[in-house]
Formats: C-alpha cells, sequence, structure tokens
C-alpha cells in the first residue's frame, strides 16, 4: 500500500485544510483525476491552467492532497473547469469545502457569477451544486464522451451579487 492510501484509511481524526495548488502537487493530482474520470485530464491540460488566469484549489487531510478545484476567471464570470476529490476521501466534506471556497474567493475578488457544467448522469455533484445554491441556466447536447455515444451536460449557475 502506497503512503497516501494508508494516510487516507486513517484519516478520520484529520483536520481538512484547503490551500493553493502548486505544481508540484502534479503527480498526486494525476493520480485524484485517473480515479476520478472515464475520460481524465492530461499533465499538459493542468500545466496550462497554472496561470493568472486560473485558480487552482487543493483540499488536505493532515498533509495528503486529497482533492482539487480548477476554476478560470473571464472577465467577471467564474468557469469551474474541474472538480475532484479521491474516492478514499469522499464523502467526508472535501468536495463541499473546496466548492465554498472557490465560491467564496470569486466572491472576495468581485467576480459575478460561477458556471458549471455536470453530466446529467452525475447526481453525486448535481446534488452538491443544487445544495449550493446552483441553478440549471441550460443544456449541452452530447457534451460529453459516454461509454455508449456522447452524454448531455447540465449547464448551472450560481450568482455572487445578485
Ligand atoms: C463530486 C465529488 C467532487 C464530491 O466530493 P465529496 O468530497 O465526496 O463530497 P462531500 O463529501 O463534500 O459531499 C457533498 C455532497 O455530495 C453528495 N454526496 C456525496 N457522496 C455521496 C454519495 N455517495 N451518494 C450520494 N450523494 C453523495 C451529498 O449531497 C453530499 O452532501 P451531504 O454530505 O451534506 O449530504 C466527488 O464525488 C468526485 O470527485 N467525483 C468524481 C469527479 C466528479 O464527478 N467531479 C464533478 C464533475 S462536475
Amino acid at each position: 500500500m502506497r503512503k497516501n492510501e494508508c494516510l487516507l484509511s486513517t484519516s478520520e481524526s484529520l483536520e481538512l485544510t484547503i490551500r493553493p495548488l502548486v505544481v508540484a502537487d502534479l503527480p498526486r493530482m494525476l493520480d485524484i483525476e485517473h480515479q476520478g474520470y472515464s475520460h481524465p485530464w492530461t499533465e499538459g491540460v493542468f500545466l496550462d491552467c497554472f496561470k493568472t488566469s486560473y485558480r487552482l484549489w487543493g483540499a488536505c487531510l493532515g498533509h495528503s492532497l486529497v482533492g482539487y478545484a480548477v476554476v478560470a476567471y473571464v472577465l467577471d464570470e467564474v468557469q469551474l473547469m474541474n472538480l475532484c476529490v479521491h474516492p478514499e476521501g469522499r464523502g467526508r466534506g472535501a468536495g463541499r469545502r473546496l466548492l465554498r471556497h472557490l465560491i467564496a474567493e470569486a466572491s472576495r475578488e468581485s467576480m459575478n457569477q460561477v458556471l458549471l457544467e455536470a453530466r446529467l448522469s452525475n447526481s453525486v455533484a448535481n446534488k452538491l451544486y443544487r445544495s449550493e445554491g446552483f441553478e440549471e441556466i441550460g443544456r449541452r447536447p452530447r457534451y460529453y464522451p459516454a461509454p455508449s455515444g456522447r452524454e448531455d451536460a447540465r449547464v448551472m449557475s450560481l450568482l455572487l451579487h445578485p
């Protein structure tokens, strides 16, 4: 068993913290990414996000990175590009903490709206987003690759300064 897996299996009492990600986090991010998605981002895609127009937040249990959020800032809008938690770290509030953190930071930086897309079938993510106030504003037909063809995306929005 690898070090991170040991930590996660005994992490009930560890504190959950959020911090900015750095390039040195990439190997762990890629590990989490590959366990989170059927069509994971490549290292190059993540590297492209280490720019001033992006914010990258990591959720840590103790010193172990268990999840991350990647957002792009475009004019007055924030686009949630990626939110992912390691399977062994799920259900402990890391996803919600990351979401709340990126919303608070977007608001602090005077952005007006957070936008995201989610697979229609991703009931966990859809439930999480709705519970934090996101509302559906549209659909993108056949947006995602899927095992049997393509899958629609639900487009959701949260207004920060309505
Ligand atoms: C979506 C995801 C980020 C949630 O992360 P998480 O750390 O498990 O989420 P949390 O523990 O903060 O739980 C948040 C909410 O999600 C829902 N949820 C979490 N696990 C769930 C489960 N097993 N079944 C149903 N709902 C669940 C609940 O509404 C929960 O809120 P609650 O605990 O107050 O009831 C995680 O499942 C993940 O990484 N999935 C793979 C990647 C992905 O789909 N990302 C989203 C792309 S749009």
